[in-house]
């Protein structure tokens, strides 16, 4: 069979990212809706083709018609919000138009609520991505942005334009990345005369400061899981999450998630949990599951941190446990399944008089602490 063109198709790897896109829209507008927030900017620098070949639907579709059904499940309301839809290219289905032209033909098409204003551009990232920094550091202390950031390579990122967007404590940021073009030659680019590794080199830099800085890669698993742990660090925020995803034979994309919000995270973890159940953390081509609970937290050691933790504190209540593992991108449940396999060596302790007859984690009524006996 011939092989399907990514250009021109959504294929199964770019569909499990926009799933994720829109399964997130959806929570934050729930949120968000019911909070205080006056307005929402939602920006989609990369948005591509609107609708593929082969009736694949992209970003543009996807958000839009998350709208569409957040107004009609919540009695025809809906915040304010407003979306800009960028992409430069021309496109790849329809030779003679625009992109951009497309997607907006194709959102005329969907119903968009009064409250919701749409705008569509075609300026290169490069430039654009300045004027978004100074959109966002202007919000309103009663407005939220989220920003969504899917190149084709990874050239034009920048780590220091998402530091730029977070300082604020106003904007979500999802990042796909292609790890695999990354990771490929990573070791080799550490050698400043390999010309080929110039733009690895750069994102490395922008990242770690120095190549030397970046332990050695196992695999790209390890690499991705090394860049989040310095995305922490280097945004000076605890709440970085990924969302794994596989395209062809261990060819891995992944999309990060950046907050300054706990509750935001909490939910993206949530929804991420969710996508499916089955496969957890990451999307994988085929029937076949590789990657499941066990190696995520293999990956990340989460269950020497989980138990570390409890030792160097003397112990831990339910919410700090619970804060810890979605810090860790895991969910109450996970913790809990930690948790168990030590279960003769902890002792649990009731702060409010009520019995202790289990951890609680995520459960704000009750406060216990759980300690090693
Ligand atoms: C991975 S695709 C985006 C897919 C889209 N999010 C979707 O769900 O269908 C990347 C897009 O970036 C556009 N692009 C490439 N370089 C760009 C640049 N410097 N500035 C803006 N858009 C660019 C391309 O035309 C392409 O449509």
């Amino acid at each position: 069979m011939k092989k399907k063109d990514s250009k021109t198709n959504l294929l199964d790897h770019s569909e499990a990212k926009v799933k994720l896109l829109g399964n997130y829209l959806s929570i934050y507008l729930n949120v968000l809706s019911r909070s205080p927030i006056n307005k929402i900017y939602l920006f989609d620098l990369f948005c591509g083709e609107g609708i593929y070949e082969d009736g694949g639907k992209g970003s543009p579709m996807i958000i839009l018609e998350t709208i569409k059904n957040h107004y009609f499940s919540n009695n025809k309301t809906c915040p304010k919000i407003e979306i800009l839809f960028n992409d430069v290219g021309n496109s790849d289905i329809e030779v003679e138009k625009l992109k951009i032209d497309r997607v907006k033909g194709f959102a005329r098409k969907i119903f968009i609520p009064d409250t919701v204003k749409d705008y569509y551009t075609k300026i290169d990232y490069n430039e654009l991505i300045t004027k978004v920094i100074g959109r966002i550091a202007r919000l309103e202390s009663n407005e939220r942005a989220l920003i969504f950031i899917d190149p084709w390579g990874y050239k034009e990122i920048n780590p220091n334009d998402l530091k730029q967007l977070l300082s604020c404590n106003k904007a979500e940021i999802l990042l796909f990345l292609p790890i695999y073009f990354m990771s490929r030659f990573v070791e080799k680019s550490r050698d400043e005369e390999f010309k080929g590794g110039r733009a690895i080199r750069k994102f490395i830099q922008g990242l770690f400061g120095e190549m030397e800085n970046l332990d050695t890669i196992k695999n790209q698993k390890d690499f991705i899981f090394k860049i989040q742990e310095q995305f922490k660090e280097f945004l000076g925020i605890k709440y970085v999450d990924t969302f794994k995803i596989e395209r062809e034979n261990n060819n891995w994309f992944c999309l990060f998630f950046f907050t300054t919000n706990k509750r935001g995270f909490e939910k993206m973890v949530q929804t991420k949990w969710t996508i499916d159940k089955k496969q957890g953390a990451e999307f994988k081509q085929g029937d076949e599951v590789v990657l499941d609970l066990f190696t995520e937290i293999e990956i990340s050691s989460y269950d020497k941190k989980l138990i570390n933790f409890i030792k160097v504190n003397g112990g831990a209540t339910n919410f700090q446990l619970a804060d810890f593992g979605y810090e860790n991108n895991f969910l109450p449940t996970h913790t809990k399944k930690i948790l168990d396999g030590v279960k003769e060596q902890l002792e649990i302790i009731s702060n409010d008089n009520k019995p202790a007859r289990g951890y609680y984690l995520g459960d704000e009524s009750r406060n216990v602490t759980i300690k090693f006996k």
